[in-house]
């Protein structure tokens, strides 16, 4: 048994306008407000943050960026810093496997990224995952390993981090990992973590994110290092996010 915090955090990716995302919002805080011994996350576009974190304040619903850029203010244009943030949300994620496969997001970058973000104030949160051909060759640990390793490169603020596998071939797919494939890999994060900062590898939380829906989260949540997850399509819904948010309460 663990004394972990279970995580739930709904990823919105390119979804959602300030109105549709500002009433989801607020679906979300009347559904689930109440749901304790759990973290309730969402992460909205960019273009919401600012009205859904006044909806959202002081509630027990915290908001997070998608991204964030690993330079201060200056000449980067279309992107948005720490600073711009601040007090607009408390969490960012970094590293999801649609920015490094459409964005050319290398682990260094993300390793950047992670340090900026916690440098900041904010918890990373730091997105790991084999495609389907790194699955087939039976590698998959060892990639994972090496990616998450050179994703936290440089990084020293444990207590500011979550960490999320989300092996590619679930996302969006409806073919979520078996509860012992997640179980497997969430492992071998926490364990890259022991080589790295011992200290933090028990109260580090280890997500899973791949079509996680209702049906499959209380299964997911048994296994002993999976802390929670990371929700694509499922974090759009209210009802449903709202019924994973309770999976994981201890209400
Ligand atoms: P889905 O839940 O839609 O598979 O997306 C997972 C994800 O990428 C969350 O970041």
């Amino acid at each position: 048994m663990t004394d972990r915090t279970p995580v739930i955090a709904g990823n919105w990716k390119m979804n959602t306008d300030v109105e549709s995302g500002t009433k989801l919002a607020e679906e979300i805080l009347a559904l689930s407000a109440s749901a304790s011994g759990v973290e309730k996350i969402v992460c909205p576009p960019f273009i919401s943050l600012t009205s859904i974190s006044q909806v959202l304040a002081g509630s027990s619903v915290r908001v997070g960026a998608q991204n964030v850029s690993a330079n201060g203010n200056g000449a980067f244009t279309g992107e948005v810093s720490t600073s711009m943030l601040n007090g607009l949300v408390s969490h960012a994620i970094v590293g999801h496997s649609e920015r490094r496969a459409m964005n050319g997001e290398t682990s260094a970058d993300v390793a950047s990224k992670a340090i900026a973000a916690v440098d900041a104030g904010l918890v990373a949160i730091l997105c790991v995952g084999e495609d389907l051909g790194v699955r087939k060759t039976g590698e998959a640990a060892a990639f994972v390993s090496a990616q998450l390793e050179e994703s936290l490169a440089g990084f020293s603020q444990w207590d500011s981090l979550i960490i999320a596998y989300e092996p590619v071939w679930a996302i969006g797919t409806g073919e979520a990992a078996t509860s012992d494939q997640a179980q497997e890999m969430t492992a071998v994060c926490r364990d890259v973590v022991r080589k790295l900062a011992p200290d933090a590898a028990d109260s580090v939380r280890v997500l899973y994110g791949g079509s996680v829906n209702s049906g499959n989260i209380s299964e997911l949540l048994t296994q002993p290092d999976i802390d929670g997850a990371l929700v694509g399509g499922a974090s759009l819904k209210a009802d449903e996010f709202s019924k994973l948010i309770a999976a994981a309460s201890s209400n």
